[in-house]
């Protein structure tokens, strides 16, 4: 056993011993835990691990906040929006707080990483009992135990991530799917972005972990993994045994009974022809990529260090849907970084249309201080941003409601994921593409992949019925 291995499965032992005895202290008296959840997919399967540890040590989830003895925020500060959401719930908190003396509130997050956030919580959030980071999550039931311990406030914020404790308990949203991380950190420091700052460095899990979580959600009824990390593309790359992400995919296909896989997110320089090769052949990934192009303009991409250019990015997708040509291809596009003209921007649009996205995410720019793009000159005026931001969101819908509307008329295999929120005679469930469709079914379907026929769609989502 390697040494870094064996300090990995010391710390899962002793996390484990703590949790034993805390759920000693806490187990049978109906305390109730609400976790929310910022920002990216990676935050919300962290906060499914900051769940399964509050349940083993015997907290019970409540829908309600108001009603939760532990809160815990996972925090984002990948925006500017993001951060001042978190500062207005925890003022709110401060009088749930007045009015349940033994409730324990807990930060953890992206945004912990940064000591301008945490000098301000404790100047101005003292009613905060537990703060820490990215990389020491797994570390939740000691932190509790330390707080309960010391009646202190408890800070525990690692620069650096030290090894990756695996086999920790976590609550899945969904019984029959699941994200994976296979990755953790990014080491491409794109100039608008704080993420390399407050998650680390890149590393990769071993493959032959990865494996054996899947297996196991697989013997659990999972049936769709999507495979998460800042940049997949670039996984392996730190292993001692280096290996590729397009093996990877291939070593996880050969999982039985697992149905579908997905991945993201995927940076663009780093997607390599053997990993094309693979979206040709495979039968189990799903027909969707996850592509950021950020901007259209070589000359902004150069500036946010993306390293590809407006035309490699359009190659790109044209080999990608040469490839699979039903393949849905989605986005996400900044407007307004610093520099930004007129002409960049319709530098932008013009990937949009040509590339003919089926969803994108959309960003105003926001200025992260510690970033590079944070001093750049020619800053974009807001009212000039929000003006393109329109023009940008006009144009995608368009593009969005043509691509939806291709549907109809064909069958595909759709994952029914839940009932229909507004309608309990409607399921609603994702073809492989991850568009989001309605179909008449109760919940005996829930969990199942069935054929479903497209009968119309409108625009960000599509109606169908099943074909038996
Ligand atoms: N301003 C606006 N959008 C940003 N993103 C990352 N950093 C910023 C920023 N400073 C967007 C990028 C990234 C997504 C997760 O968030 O588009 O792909
Ligand atoms: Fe941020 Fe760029 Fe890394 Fe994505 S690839 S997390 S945008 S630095």
């Amino acid at each position: 056993m390697n040494k870094n291995l064996d300090i990995s499965h010391e710390e899962s032992l002793r996390q484990k011993r703590i949790m034993d005895k805390l759920s000693k202290q806490i187990k049978g008296k109906g305390l109730k835990y609400y976790v929310s959840t910022f920002g990216c997919q990676m935050n919300a399967h962290d906060s499914e691990k900051l769940k399964g540890i509050l349940e083993q040590i015997g907290y019970v989830p409540t829908e309600e906040e108001k009603d939760a003895d532990f809160v815990i925020y996972n925090t984002c500060c990948v925006r500017e929006n993001a951060e001042l959401k978190v500062y207005g719930r925890l003022g709110s908190l401060k009088n749930n707080k007045k009015h349940k003396p033994g409730m324990l509130i807990a930060l953890c997050g992206c945004m912990m990483q940064q000591d301008t956030v945490i000098n301000e919580i404790k100047r101005a959030y003292k009613h905060v009992d537990i703060l820490f980071g990215t990389h020491n999550l797994y570390k939740l039931a000691e932190l509790i135990q330390t707080r309960l311990d010391t009646g202190r406030m408890v800070i525990d914020i690692w620069e650096n991530y030290k090894e990756i404790v695996e086999d920790l308990p976590s609550i899945r949203k969904f019984k029959f799917k699941s994200s994976v991380n296979v990755m953790f950190g990014c080491n491409n420091f794109c100039t608008y972005c704080i993420v390399p700052y407050v998650r680390g460095r890149e590393r990769s899990r071993k493959p032959e972990d990865i494996i054996n979580e899947i297996t196991d959600l697989v013997d659990d009824g999972v049936k769709e993994i999507t495979l998460l990390g800042q940049n997949v593309n670039s996984y392996g790359k730190s292993l001692d045994k280096p290996l590729t992400f397009a093996k990877l995919i291939q070593e996880i296909e050969k999982i039985e009974g697992l149905e579908r896989i997905r991945f993201m997110t995927s940076h663009p320089k780093d997607l390599s022809d053997e990993l094309i090769e693979v979206i040709k052949t495979s039968k189990k990934l799903c027909d969707h990529i996850h592509l950021p192009f950020q901007s259209g303009s070589t000359s902004v991409l150069k500036k946010m260090n993306r390293r590809y250019t407006k035309d490699s990015y359009l190659e790109l997708v044209s080999k990608i849907k040469e490839a699979r040509p039903d393949v849905a291809l989605t986005t996400d596009i900044i407007v307004g970084f610093p520099g930004e003209t007129e002409q960049d921007f319709l530098d932008t649009l013009d990937v949009v249309k040509k590339v003919e996205f089926d969803n994108a995410f959309t960003f105003l720019y926001s200025i992260r201080t510690g970033t590079p793009a944070a001093t750049m000159e020619n800053q974009v005026p807001e009212n000039v941003a929000k003006e393109r931001f329109n023009r940008l969101l006009e144009v995608l819908n368009e593009i969005v409601y043509k691509k939806s509307k291709e549907k109809v008329g064909n069958t595909y295999d759709v994952l029914v994921e839940q009932i229909n929120r507004q309608d309990d005679h409607l399921v609603s469930g994702r073809l492989g593409s991850n568009h989001l469709v309605h179909l008449k079914g109760n919940k005996d379907l829930i969990g199942k992949i069935v054929p479903v026929k497209i009968i119309e769609s409108k625009g960000y989502y599509l109606i169908g019925e099943q074909i038996n």
